[in-house]
């Protein structure tokens, strides 16, 4: 019998570094740091942004120390402020909504799609005079619709800040997300599919006057580290993790790889009985997230502990019904609130075994009598 089983656990996640050679590369890079000892902007801070950049598509990446602050920043940059507002969606982490809101600009809210993804119609139906951006987050992995969002922009001349947070890999039509907003922002804390060994995150941009600036800002608005132009953050990405996330890059696409032979797994067990996440047409999917919509959710979820099996209910109240952000919050969110009830994300991470995710799949099939 298998361990998971035998100790009747199945994690939602698993964050240690078990193979040998991933960790092996991980101490060599931490131990190259600790012999330059530049822990601040040292080397591999540029060279992790340069990657970064080529992988998105994009010209320039400034690491950051969170997608909290990379959030902030592109808002600093896009002079919002008091009396702006930007659309974003109603779904996501709170994290989202804080790092717009912390510049002083108005949230509003739009609805979803079956998808998880902001609705472009929803979008379409809250843009105002003072709208100043739109904001979509490709969610669980999942790139928006990203044709229809440019779109309504373009239509209405406004700017895309990509929440590209749990997305970083994923592709809409061939192109990489973080390559369509004006700026895009990304988090790669220790829970994402590319992680760091603690926080980190990453704005991307093509405009070298917003790159000055958020290089700027992302040091107390300092240039040539004592002149401060602007109050800003200490936002740096730390060189350790620079390194960290550089070594990780390598091991990118296998770990992905490994996570879609368990979603597809999922996909011929479950489709039958729950609403199975799926990719679009032209769309790749990073799988941050699975994310079923199921009958009894509720039920289910109680049924799969008492079986061993973690879930998460990813995000269990909607930005607009936080209580920092309830009062006189504007847009459409009744589509949301409904899918919310349905929600549950099992575990589907590249640690598992297959006999784990059989075991998933067999007690989820036992619940509904299948
Ligand atoms: C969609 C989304 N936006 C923003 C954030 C904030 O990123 P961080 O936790 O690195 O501050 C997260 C983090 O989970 C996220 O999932």
């Amino acid at each position: 019998m298998i361990t998971a089983i035998k100790q009747n656990i199945v994690p939602f996640l698993d964050l240690r570094v078990t193979d040998a050679e991933q960790r092996q590369a991980l101490l060599d890079a931490v131990a190259r740091v600790l012999d330059h000892g530049r822990m601040i902007m040292g080397p591999e801070v540029t060279q992790w942004e340069n990657e970064l950049a080529r992988r998105c598509g994009r010209q320039l990446a400034v690491g950051v120390n969170s997608g909290t602050d990379a959030l902030y920043l592109a808002g600093r940059v896009l002079d919002l402020r008091p009396g702006d507002e930007v659309i974003t969606t109603a779904l996501s982490w709170v994290g989202t909504a804080n790092g717009i809101a912390l510049t002083g600009a108005t949230l509003v809210f739009a609805d979803i799609r079956d998808d998880l993804n902001i609705d472009p119609d929803s979008v379409s139906r809250l843009i105002t005079p003072r709208t100043k951006a739109i904001m979509p987050v490709h969610y669980t992995g999942k790139a928006c619709d990203m044709g229809t969002l440019q779109r309504i922009t373009k239509e209405h001349n406004l700017p895309i800040i990509e929440d590209a947070a749990q997305a970083f890999g994923a592709t809409y039509h061939g192109r990489p997300v973080g390559s369509f907003g004006r700026i895009a922002c990304f988090s790669m804390n220790a829970m994402k599919v590319l992680a760091a060994c603690g926080e980190a995150g990453a704005v991307l941009v093509d405009d070298p006057y917003l790159h000055q600036r958020l290089t700027a800002l992302r040091y107390n608005g300092t240039i040539n580290r004592e002149t401060c132009l602007e109050p800003g953050l200490n936002a740096r990405l730390d060189t350790l993790q620079a390194a960290i996330l550089l070594v990780r890059l390598r091991y990118f696409d296998e770990l992905v790889e490994k996570r879609r032979i368990i979603t597809q797994k999922y996909e011929e067990k479950l489709a039958k009985l729950v609403k199975t996440p799926r990719e679009a047409e032209n769309c790749r999917d990073v799988w941050y997230t699975y994310t079923i919509q199921a009958d009894r959710r509720d039920e289910l979820r109680a049924y799969l502990a008492a079986n061993g099996i973690e879930t998460k209910i990813h995000h269990p109240i909607l930005m607009p019904e936080q209580p920092a952000y309830r009062d006189g919050a504007r847009g459409e969110w009744k589509h949301a609130k409904h899918l919310l009830k349905r929600m549950l994300s099992i575990p589907a991470h590249e640690k598992m075994t297959m006999e784990q995710v059989d075991y998933v799949a067999k007690t989820i099939r036992n619940f509904y009598g299948a």
